[in-house]
């Protein structure tokens, strides 16, 4: 019998299953994520309180694993831990026994045998969270970002706040536009938004979309009905309810990819003039970090249709929402498989 407090007040409509890793979107059903999301307006109000804290968490450690930047990803999940009263450990690879040679599962069974409850990991190889999954057998993992692959708690945050603008997202057209091909935000965007019913349009310069999306085959074979991809942004954003802008990610650039910044931003530049193409009152996101003046203009990204920073805000609610659900379980009870 757990004796762990939930959190107070917290409306956790439907009881979700007890999951040990989260590591994409792709295998979420949308019951799921309609949990996560009741979960997190709870998680909203405790981080609105004057005392940011509960004891819901009090006992369990967890550890992030950054092998590469973050600030976002990387400070939420800290805050989240430490709001819920877990004992958060921040592990990096420049200063840990990375930097010897330690292999990426050598340093996870290690963190394993200190007996972290839960692993966060970013890393620049796709499937790296997925191979710790594979050989942690007590330790949690959840995908803090992985290479070009996935990063399923920007999309789950990304849910959150377009839900909380609009109700339902089912029949939503959600335009994505930037730099799809190095985007692990745009895939897991995409699997979510599918689940949840939305329409999603991806929009870049061609050699910035996966070529498997560009010629119709989808990721894997599997890519979903409901997601349609546009080299043209003005045609993409035509009627849009969102449009998610994504970072021109100039570290994974291979040359010959883009023409030059100034014709980059010429044609695919979420600026407002081409938002005007939009429905009235669209909704303007972007994962961060931002290049201002490049895929965004300034007044765009701080300006009246912005999300950006509520994005963030919401970003350390959907992490205490995360903790809770893989540490606790259904109705508190702990999870031990
Ligand atoms: N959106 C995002 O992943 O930001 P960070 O790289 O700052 O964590």
């Amino acid at each position: 019998m757990s004796t762990r407090a939930p959190v107070k007040d917290t409306p956790i409509a439907a009881v979700v299953a007890p999951r040990r890793h989260v590591l994409d979107l792709d295998d979420f059903t949308p019951e799921e994520i309609i949990s996560l999301l009741e979960m997190t307006d709870g998680m909203r109000e405790v981080m609105d309180r004057d005392i940011k804290k509960v004891p819901t968490l009090r006992g369990k450690v967890v550890m992030t694993l950054f092998y590469e930047a973050s600030t976002r990803t990387r400070v939420s999940f800290e805050q989240a831990g430490k709001m819920l009263s877990a004992d958060v450990i921040n592990i990096s690879a420049s200063g840990s026994s990375a930097e010897k040679g330690e292999s990426l599962i050598d340093t996870a069974l290690t963190l394993q045998a200190m007996h972290a409850d839960l692993i966060i990991i970013r890393h620049s190889h796709s499937g790296a969270p997925y191979l710790l999954a594979q050989h942690l057998e007590r330790t949690g993992i959840i995908n803090a970002g992985d290479g070009r692959h996935a990063h399923p708690t920007q999309a789950l945050l990304d849910l959150y706040t377009m839900q909380r603008h609009m109700g339902s997202l089912k029949g939503a057209k959600v335009a994505i536009v930037g730099d799809v091909l190095h985007s692990r935000v745009a895939r897991s965007d995409m699997w979510g938004l599918a689940a949840m019913g939305a329409n999603v349009v991806l929009c870049g310069p061609p050699t910035l979309l996966p070529p498997e999306m560009l010629h119709g085959d989808g990721p894997g074979g599997r890519w979903p009905s409901n997601v349609t991809v546009d080299t043209n942004a003005d045609r993409a954003i035509t009627d849009a309810d969102v449009v998610m802008t994504l970072r021109l990610q100039q570290e994974r650039q291979s040359s010959g990819l883009l023409p030059s910044l100034r014709e980059y931003s010429k044609r695919w530049q979420v600026n407002e003039e081409r938002l005007k193409r939009a429905k009235p009152g669209v909704l303007v996101m972007h994962p961060g970090p931002m290049n201002e003046g490049v895929e965004i203009s300034t007044s765009v990204a701080h300006g009246a249709a912005s999300l950006i920073e509520e994005q963030v805000t919401n970003g350390v609610a959907i992490r205490m929402a995360l903790l809770y659900w893989l540490l606790t379980g259904p109705q508190g009870e702990a999870v031990t498989a």
